[in-house]
């Protein structure tokens, strides 16, 4: 299979790094193993570049459908938590695999790093699947309240938040229960951020396992891919998505 990539970027023109060709550039990506997987393109790269009807397109943050359908097919599910959905990418998918969702997010009130919220309006619930979507800390804004996770001052902050609503999603795991977390590493004035690294630390802390390979998911159509920067940076084109376990008692 291959990824196609244009590698013309107006920042380059005039200089000595001007690419040689205008034309796309193919990668060619390793075979994977045959297998007895229901979705044998669902490997540790993630490509897949299909414009999908779930969710809203035009929501910052929207990651797209395909993934989370994959990993649904592959772990069949008899139920799942979104509990940061904002478009409610997950929800369409689950509502078109006719599988119950509970789509939840701070918008609609529900606090996903508080306990008590989860007491109180989900009754204490358990999962089999719980797909998460959080903010890459501020990299993106997306609402006014004080404990939306995208509006935390300082890293600490936003890593107790982020320890709290990974301790209450384990703890609403049904045992053997899948959590996958899609985060993405994170540069801004501070330095480089490497929220992928922590949120690994954090769910270990929460005693969970990891159940399989990281996945990494090429970021084809992101913002920052359209823009020119004067500074010179190795650009990160994907964010990680990673699977932890609850592991039975
Ligand atoms: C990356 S976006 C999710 C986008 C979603 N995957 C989609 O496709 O539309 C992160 C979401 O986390 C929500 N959020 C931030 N802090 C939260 C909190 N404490 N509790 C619940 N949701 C939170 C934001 O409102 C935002 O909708």
């Amino acid at each position: 299979m291959t990824f196609s990539s244009a590698i013309v970027n107006p920042h380059y023109a005039g200089t000595r790094h001007q690419p040689r060709t205008k034309q796309a550039v193919y990668a060619r990506l390793p075979d994977a193993p045959i297998n007895g997987s229901p979705v044998p393109h669902l490997t540790s790269l993630y490509h897949n570049n299909d414009r999908d009807a779930y969710g809203d397109r035009r929501y910052p943050g929207n990651c797209g459908g395909m993934l989370i359908r994959d990993l649904i097919t592959y772990f069949s599910p008899g139920n799942v938590l979104d509990p940061m959905t904002g478009s409610g990418t997950c929800a369409d998918v689950c509502k078109e695999l006719s599988l119950p969702c509970t789509s939840l997010d701070i918008r609609y009130g529900f606090d996903a790093t508080d306990p008590a919220c989860y007491e109180k309006q989900l009754n204490g619930a358990k999962f089999d699947f719980i797909w998460a979507h959080p903010p890459y800390w501020r990299q993106k804004l997306y609402t006014v309240n004080s404990r939306d996770l995208s509006r935390t001052d300082s890293l600490p902050e936003f890593l107790e938040g982020y320890a709290s609503f990974i301790r209450c999603c384990a703890e609403s795991l049904q045992p053997n229960g899948k959590f996958a977390i899609l985060m993405g590493d994170y540069n801004d004035r501070s330095g480089f951020i490497p929220l992928v690294h922590y949120t690994k630390e954090l769910a270990f802390k929460a005693g969970l396992r990891q159940h399989c390979t990281d996945i990494i998911r090429f970021s084809h159509g992101a913002s920052s891919s359209r823009k020119v920067y004067r500074s010179s940076f190795i650009p990160g084109l994907h964010d990680v998505c990673m699977i932890f376990e609850k592991i039975p008692q």
